[in-house]
C-alpha cells in the first residue's frame, strides 16, 4: 500500500519503518494495534512501553491490567475492541512521542481509523487527545466530552478519557475513568445487558 522506501503498511499493520531514528533504536519491534478491523469502539493511547514493547500488543502491562478491568465493568470483552496507539515503537526511557515522531506515524493512525470506521475512538490521555484533536487538552477536565473528529472524509466520534496509567498515581481517578469507559460502551452501541460483552454494565448518565 505504502510505495515509501523501507516502508511496509498494508492499511492497519505497520511491518517495516524506519522513519523514527531514536525509535527505531529504542524499539525490539514494531507494536500495532490489535483488535477486529470492523470494531465499535477503537482506544487510542500514546505508544508503547516496556511491556508492550516486549510482547508486541498495546496495553500489556500494568496500565491494560486497569483499561481491561475497565472494559470488563462496562460489559465490553477485549477482544470486541480494537487497541492502537499515536506511535508503534517504544519511546526510549519511557519519554513522550516528539512532534516529529507523533507526525511520522500520523498516517498510520489515521488509515487505520479510516479502515475501522468505530462508533466512537476513545483517546486514552493528553498525548493522543492533542493529537487527534489538534489543540491543547485538560485532559482530567475534558475526559467524557465528545468531538467530532474528521479523518479525510470519514467523520468520527472522540470521547476524550484520562490515560488508565493516571489511576494508578491518583486513586481519585479511577470512578472517572471506569464511567467514562462505561460511556464508551453506550456510544459504541453495547447491550449494556450484556448480551454483547458478557459483562455487568455501569453507565454514568452520560
Ligand atoms: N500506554 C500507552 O499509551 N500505550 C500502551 O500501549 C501502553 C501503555
Amino acid at each position: 500500500m505504502d510505495t515509501e522506501p523501507g516502508v511496509e503498511f498494508d492499511g492497519r499493520c505497520v511491518t517495516a519503518c524506519e522513519r523514527c531514528p531514536d525509535l527505531v533504536d529504542s524499539r525490539s519491534r514494531i507494536v500495532n494495534g490489535v483488535g477486529p478491523d470492523d470494531a465499535d469502539v477503537v482506544f487510542v493511547g500514546e505508544g508503547p512501553g516496556a511491556t508492550e514493547d516486549e510482547e508486541g500488543e498495546p496495553f500489556v502491562g500494568r496500565s491494560g491490567s486497569v483499561l481491561d478491568e475497565a472494559l470488563r465493568d462496562a460489559g465490553l470483552a477485549r477482544s470486541s475492541v480494537r487497541i492502537t496507539n499515536c506511535v508503534r515503537c517504544r519511546p526510549p526511557d519511557n519519554r513522550d512521542p516528539t512532534t516529529e515522531e507523533l507526525a511520522n506515524c500520523r498516517g498510520f493512525l489515521e488509515a487505520e481509523l479510516r479502515t475501522v470506521d468505530p462508533d466512537v475512538v476513545v483517546t486514552l490521555g493528553k498525548v493522543p487527545s492533542q493529537h487527534l484533536l489538534g489543540r491543547s487538552v485538560a485532559v482530567t477536565k475534558e475526559a467524557g466530552s465528545v468531538h467530532d473528529l474528521r479523518v479525510d472524509d470519514t467523520s468520527l466520534r472522540l470521547l476524550v478519557s484520562v490515560h488508565p496509567a493516571a489511576t494508578l498515581y491518583d486513586r481519585s481517578q479511577r470512578e472517572g475513568f471506569f464511567e467514562t469507559i462505561a460511556a464508551a460502551a453506550r456510544l459504541g452501541g453495547v447491550d449494556v445487558d450484556g448480551s454483547d460483552g458478557g459483562g455487568q454494565a455501569s453507565l454514568g448518565d452520560f
